[in-house]
């Protein structure tokens, strides 16, 4: 059996319910205006056909390590394919555009973005993260960062006592979905000390939802193997400012560094941001149904997403952004059974970790994305054993909600069949 006629086959009495379909303007609804010609700028700056001798109209993927010179010095451009390559200069004039910036760079994973954004620090310099963050992130601060000589802590960056040099900021953070106010924290910071450079991820929102720049920030940075590329086929880092200094400097790392990305992965993702805005209407679309159907459900205890008038943040979150992604997480009543029960029973979402693909996915963060987080730490975090993490993705909206029914159909059935044994 076809894994669409699995989830049409199980019965379902939300189907005659289904007739959510949300009318577009109802959506974005209160939100930020969307930023003037964003889809313009996605499919044309950076790609001019006029920069390749052959006009193409698709930038190739320049495989070439390293670039003739005419004379000693004497380039046209690109001297060897770390330190500049043609189809990552494309992907980087693109996503600076998409940024609100003047410049970006890409790196060869959302990791490495962090760990090049750290570098413009020296030891004994300070870093403020947020305490929820994504697990990498916290990591790195916590086991390699501190062991370089940089102090950091987790705190609530809007108390200026505790400022340091950098502060870092997620938002929405993962998993708990909770928003950040961008601009009163930059301002903060910077009325402390204009040289804090603030860095938000971006990752979660992609720049159809959220420019972080001109929200006073000094860094927008995104894991790119996320929505930026959108396709689940790319492993990659972006960073973009306005700043000439940070860009000189960030430029600098990007090469003397070297995590660069391929080529090929350039292409990909330059591939991913035409269809960036189409994509992330879909996922805000599909995961707005999720999100209410869920939340009216009797066998769920809680929905944490930004898009419900119920989330403690949507004020923000609509005030700073133009709509919201495909992120949901939700409490499923009772116990760890009923989430793994409910996990396992998925037939269209796969279990797996990841999310911003156009495929639409589920994880289990305590056991799974957040696993390394001690125990204590995840109860305070809310991070519990009912904690389930939906990526939604851009399937057909009824489908995706027959899929979660039949889930919690299973999760709720089976339980109660083991504890009446
Ligand atoms: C919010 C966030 N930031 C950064 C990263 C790290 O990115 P990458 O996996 O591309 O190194 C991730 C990865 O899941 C993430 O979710």
């Amino acid at each position: 059996m076809s894994l669409s006629q699995s989830v049409q086959s199980t019965s379902s009495p939300y189907s005659s319910r289904m007739e959510t379909q949300l009318n577009f303007f109802d959506l974005f609804a209160g939100f930020s205006s969307a930023y003037k010609s964003f889809a313009t700028e996605a499919i044309h700056v950076g790609q001019e056909p006029e920069q390749w001798k052959s006009m193409a109209v698709v930038p190739p993927i320049s495989l070439s390590t390293t670039f003739k010179q005419l004379g000693p010095g004497n380039h046209a451009g690109f001297e060897y394919s770390r330190s500049g390559n043609p189809t990552r200069n494309c992907l980087e004039k693109a996503v600076a555009a998409l940024d609100g910036a003047k410049y970006s760079i890409a790196v060869a994973s959302g990791l490495a973005a962090t760990v090049t954004i750290t570098h413009l620090l020296k030891a004994g310099d300070g870093i403020v993260c947020m305490d929820d963050v994504y697990g990498g992130t916290n990591r790195y601060f916590q086991r390699i960062a501190v062991e370089l000589g940089l102090k950091v802590s987790f705190a609530d960056c809007t108390k200026p006592e505790l400022l340091e040099a950098l502060v870092w900021i997620e938002t929405p953070t993962n998993p708990t979905m909770k928003v950040v106010d961008i601009k009163a924290c930059s301002e903060v910071a910077h009325k402390y000390n204009k040289d804090i450079v603030v860095v938000v991820d971006n990752t979660f929102m992609s720049a159809f939802f959220q420019r972080p720049l001109a929200l006073g920030a000094d860094i927008c940075m995104y894991s790119a193997t996320k929505y930026m590329n959108g396709h689940s086929d790319v492993v990659m880092g972006l960073a973009s400012m306005n700043r000439d200094d940070l860009y000189d400097r960030l430029k600098f790392l990007q090469n003397a560094l070297g995590c660069v990305p391929s080529p090929f992965d350039c292409f990909l993702c330059n591939r991913g941001l035409k269809t960036l805005h189409l994509r992330m209407e879909r996922h805000f679309r599909n995961a707005m149904a999720a999100a209410k159907f869920l939340e009216a459900d009797p066998r769920v205890e809680q929905v944490l997403f930004p898009g419900l008038p119920s989330h403690p943040q949507h004020e923000v979150m609509k005030r700073q952004c133009t709509g919201c992604p495909g992120m949901i997480t939700f409490y499923i009543k009772g116990k760890l059974e009923h989430a793994s029960t409910f996990l396992s029973n998925l037939k269209l979402f796969a279990i797996a970790e990841s999310l911003g693909g156009y495929e639409s996915l589920a994880e289990h963060p305590a056991i799974m994305t957040h696993a390394s987080v001690p125990e204590n730490e995840r109860r305070v975090l809310g991070i519990t054993d009912t904690l389930i993490r939906l990526s939604v993705g851009l399937e057909d909206e009824a489908d995706i909600i027959e899929d979660l029914e039949q889930a919690l159909a299973a999760a709720v059935s089976n339980i109660q069949h083991w504890s009446t044994r």
